[in-house]
């Protein structure tokens, strides 16, 4: 564990925070023990909404996001040792198993699916059927790497005869340290493999020059040539949608911790610093850094995952760099504590104005601006188990 130097002000305010964290989660997590929440409705968790289909992604159990609760329920069982966190997060961990019998809603979110549940109860208490979920989901991840273009397919057949067998997404990133976990657990390197590959691949055609990202990438899965760009989630084609910069951000820097290379810690702080020079003076994220000057749409799931991944890099570099990425850290959680959290119990969520899209919903709660800001609370206080 690498403490970061921060002032006794910091201190107190990561104190508090902490307190308040474990204050709601003691009621939250007994009102929504046996739901795996995506969003509030009228303040209360609910489950991802199966009629929503805009992203065509995936349904159901399957959902991205479904890894979430358990992980800010490990996160809680590492802060306080206490064993009804374990319980509770071993029920969406069992649940999820559907999904494997399932099979065809699986895309590459198993990394944010599987890492936040099997895999971080394997780390945490040694359970061995954890492992093996944890190994399978890695699996079916590794059998979705493209070996002419060097990247992994990112969602399933959408059944609506577009050809999505190329596109490749910045948010794998997230889930590729599952590979990197599958290699270390079973001294096997090929996952580990794929995993580099992706992340060289991602490194060449997601980042630009001036360290802002593109979300999608679709290439062509015969020739493995780069075809086109796709807006996604952003703005627009060729626009900075922030959750992208941030899984960029984060995911770089987590390839780094896993495979010490070089490469992606500079190519993880090169796009810090573009995510840097634009935060706004609030300290509060908007969806896209590129969308219309007027208008103040926010992700508050941006800022705090962008915040992990900036305490990381303030982890690996010198002394003098250290403070760079801290302070921009700092700056976007405190906003987000000030301005955007709800400690009372008229909301299950904590982190408000979270966003799935630019162009769909907006301003509401997000299970995973929950489970990061806590995440980043907890590096903060030097008690966090990285569980990517
Ligand atoms: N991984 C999908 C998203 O960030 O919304």
């Amino acid at each position: 564990m690498v403490i970061i130097m921060i002032t006794d002000k910091d201190k107190q305010w990561i104190e508090e925070t902490v307190e308040k964290i474990k204050e709601k989660m003691a009621w939250v997590s007994e009102k929504s023990r046996d739901k795996i929440p995506y969003t509030t409705v009228n303040g209360t968790h609910d489950t991802y909404n199966d009629s929503d289909k805009s992203y065509r992604m995936s349904e159901g159990l399957n959902w991205w996001t479904n890894g979430f609760w358990g992980g800010m329920l490990w996160l809680m069982y590492q802060e306080t040792g206490e064993e009804k966190y374990a319980e509770y997060a071993r029920i969406s961990e069992k649940r999820l198993d559907q999904c494997f019998a399932d099979f065809y809603g699986i895309h590459h979110d198993a990394g944010f699916m599987w890492l936040l549940t099997a895999v971080a109860d394997y780390r945490l208490t040694k359970n061995p059927e954890a492992k093996k979920r944890g190994l399978y989901a890695a699996n079916l991840l590794a059998g979705r790497f493209n070996s002419v273009g060097k990247f992994i397919r990112a969602w399933n057949d959408w059944g609506n005869g577009e050809d999505n067998t190329g596109w490749a997404i910045i948010d794998c990133m997230m889930n590729i340290p599952l590979l990197y976990w599958a290699s270390d657990e079973t001294k096997d390197p090929r996952f580990s493999h794929i995993a580099l590959m992706h992340a060289d691949t991602a490194m060449a055609h997601f980042i630009r020059p001036d360290g802002s990202c593109e979300h999608i990438v679709e290439f062509d899965s015969k020739t493995g040539e780069k075809v086109r760009t796709h807006g996604g989630q952003g703005y627009e084609n060729g626009s900075s949608w922030t959750r992208g910069q941030a899984w960029a951000l984060y995911g770089f820097t987590l390839s780094y911790i896993h495979m010490k290379k070089e490469e992606y810690l500079n190519a993880a702080k090169r796009v810090a610093h573009y995510f840097i020079a634009n935060i706004p003076e609030s300290g509060l994220i908007p969806i896209d850094f590129r969308q219309p000057g007027e208008d103040a749409w926010e992700d508050s799931c941006a800022a705090a995952i962008a915040a992990c991944g900036l305490i990381e890099i303030a982890k690996a570099v010198g002394k003098y760099e250290k403070d760079l990425y801290l302070s921009a850290a700092l700056k976007m959680l405190k906003a987000l504590t000030e301005k955007r959290s709800d400690w009372t119990k008229d909301c299950d969520c904590i982190i408000q104005n979270c966003s799935e899209a630019y162009h769909t919903n907006k301003h509401m709660n997000i299970i995973y601006g929950d489970y990061f800001f806590m995440e980043a609370i907890y590096k903060l206080k030097g008690n966090d188990i990285l569980l990517w």
